[in-house]
Order: C-alpha cells, then structure tokens, then sequence
C-alpha cells in the first residue's frame, strides 16, 4: 500500500481500492463498526494489544473504500461515527491506496473474458460462451481470485488436466477467495466440495458466486483459518485438495492438508514462486507426498502432488481476526 496526501491529486487509471486504518479501544468497537458500515465497502478489524487473560484491549480497524473518498468530507462522517467513543482520529487522515499489482486489485481491474484449459471466466451473465468451454461466471469484487493471476491460471489448468484423467467425488479447496476453483473442480466433474478462506469478505463474495454459477448444492463455503473449523476436517479425506495461498502458510499447513488428503488423492498447491518451489515441495514430501507435475507461469509455480500416508496432527489454532463487518 503506498500512502496518498489525499489533497485532490487527479486520480490515475481509475478508481483504486482505499484502506484508511484507525486504531479503536475494545469497548468502542460493536458501536463503530455499525456506524462505520453505511460509510464502506468493507471493514476489518483485528485484535491490536490484549492484555494479560488474552482478551482484546485495542483493535486496529480498516476501513476499505472501493476508490479514493474526498478527505475532509470523509473525515466529517468519520467524526460522526466516532462521536462520543473514545478515539481519536488520526490528522491527516491516512488513507492509503493499493497499488494496481497487489492481488485484490488485479482482481477487481480485470473485466475481460478468459479461456484456462476448458474453462471460460467471464464477468458478465451476457457473455457469449464458446462451444465446449465450462463457463465460469465471476464477479470476485474484494475477493482474490479471478482468472488473471497466474497463481489461479496454474490451478485452473491442473484441475482440468486431472479432471479429464481421474475421478473425484469430495473436493477442499483451502483459501478459495472468490471460488473460482471450487466452482471450477464442481462444474468439471460431478462432486462435493467445500471451500473455506479466513477472510470473511472472501467467503460472502465465494457463496454468491457459488449461487450464481448454480453449485451451491454441491460447494459448501465456510470461514475458516486452515482447517481449525471441526465441519472441514470431517468431511474429508478428499480426492483432490485444492490451496493457492502463499509459501509460508502451505508449509504450515502441510501436516493438517496432507492428513486431510484421501490416500491416492492429489493436492494442487500455488501461490508461491519458482525460488520457494523446492521448499513447499520439501513440506509435503515429509508428510508422504511426492511432485507428480509442474506448471509454470513465471515468476510463479503450481505444483500436482500424488497423496500418500498422512501423519495425526492438531488442528491449527484459530487466527488473530476478531470481528468484521462489509456490505
Ligand atoms: C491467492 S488467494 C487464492 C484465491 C483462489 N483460490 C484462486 O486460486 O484464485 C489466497 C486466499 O487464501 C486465503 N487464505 C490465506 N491464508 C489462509 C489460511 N491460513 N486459511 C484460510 N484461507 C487463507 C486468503 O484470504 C485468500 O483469499
């Protein structure tokens, strides 16, 4: 994010996805967050300080504006909202916009049609579809994931390759965004598939366009950080896990997946560049999985890897969000 003056310097390229963070003490917070959410597109909200019995004493609240608001008269709504709570907002107002390149607003900039394998992304339920593609309608708003990012393309292209060549019938997509993989893996074979993503934003954008593509009695789209919500780790093991998130948390996470994985089953894991690659690969091979493919969308990789035995592990605690509120 790069800080904005916000003194009226002409806008560039089009509206851009703003975050105006503020600081709030715990007692203010159920009261702000409704009066703040007439004033956003979304707003989030994590746990800043806590004190000594773990509970929260101050949060960091983000407000997110789908383009840049005018500063003094947004700073009047938010005094507004803040009236008679105890906090003071920040002078100047910080208002940061996100750079064009950061992932959520790839996702918003992109309005054309995409062809990935068999699949046909498109934005608009006007879009003519080309004979023999799976259509995949998708509008990912604040949610990551809509066909552009070569993370998503490389996901795309291996469900379609697996889709033709094996069978699966119970499917988990980890950090599924917008959907779009749970929607693909749906649409490309007869099956159930529950999708889950630690950013609730991510999950209401998911669960209409679940609805809007049809699947919503075969996808089930929960909230949840890894796999700490019991509902997911009981519905597997699954044929064919699904997770674009990013080097770090998959190696994390590579115990509680590779347990979650049906023996014989295939994992698609992206997100992560052609320099991490050997890392992400090393964490899942200590758990008995071994790289069967490779897909490269430089700078970044996606990796097929063939199920073999899990190991028990304990689930991952639940994250560090607290409350949050979007319209
Ligand atoms: C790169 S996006 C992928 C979106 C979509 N699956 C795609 O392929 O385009 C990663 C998503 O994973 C989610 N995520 C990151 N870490 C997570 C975790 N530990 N548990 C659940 N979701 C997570 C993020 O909120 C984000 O929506």
């Amino acid at each position: 994010m790069s800080p904005i003056d916000g003194k009226g310097a002409a806008e560039e390229g089009g509206p851009r996805l703003c975050r105006i963070r503020l600081t709030a003490p715990a007692a203010a917070m159920p009261v702000l967050l409704e009066r703040l959410e007439p004033l956003a597109d979304a707003v989030s909200a994590f746990e800043q300080t806590v004190d000594e019995a773990g509970e929260p004493i101050a949060f960091e609240v983000d407000i997110w504006l789908g383009a840049r608001p005018e500063p003094a008269a947004f700073r009047r709504d938010l005094e507004r909202a803040c009236a008679g709570l105890d906090l003071v907002l920040p002078d100047p107002l910080p208002i940061e916009e996100a750079p064009p390149e950061t992932w959520l607003e790839a996702a918003r900039l992109r309005t054309a049609p995409v062809r990935i394998g068999r699949f046909f992304v498109h934005p608009d339920q006007g879009d003519p579809i080309p004979r023999g593609t799976v259509p995949i309608l998708l509008e990912a708003g604040l949610a990551f994931g809509s066909g552009e990012h070569a993370t998503t393309r490389g996901c795309l292209e291996a469900i379609d390759r697996l889709a033709r060549t094996r069978r699966y019938a119970r499917v988990l997509d980890l950090g599924c965004g917008s959907g779009i993989l749970a929607i693909a893996a749906a649409k490309a074979r007869r099956c159930r598939v529950w999708a889950a993503d630690n950013d609730p934003i991510a999950v209401r954008v998911a669960r209409e366009n679940v609805r809007r593509n049809g699947v919503a009695d075969r996808v089930r789209v929960l909230l949840s950080e890894g796999l700490a919500r019991a509902e997911l780790r009981r519905a597997g093991p699954f044929d064919l896990v699904l997770a674009n998130i990013l080097a770090e948390p998959l190696i994390e996470l590579a115990p509680g997946l590779a347990r979650a994985l049906a023996r014989g089953g295939r994992m698609v894991l992206s997100g992560f560049l052609d320099r991490q690659a050997d890392a992400v690969a090393a964490g899942y091979r200590a758990q008995g999985l071994r790289p069967v493919e490779r897909i490269e969308h430089a700078p970044w990789v996606t990796l097929v890897l063939a199920g073999g035995a899990a190991r028990p592990v304990s689930p991952r605690p639940i994250g560090r969000l607290r409350v949050l509120s979007s319209r």
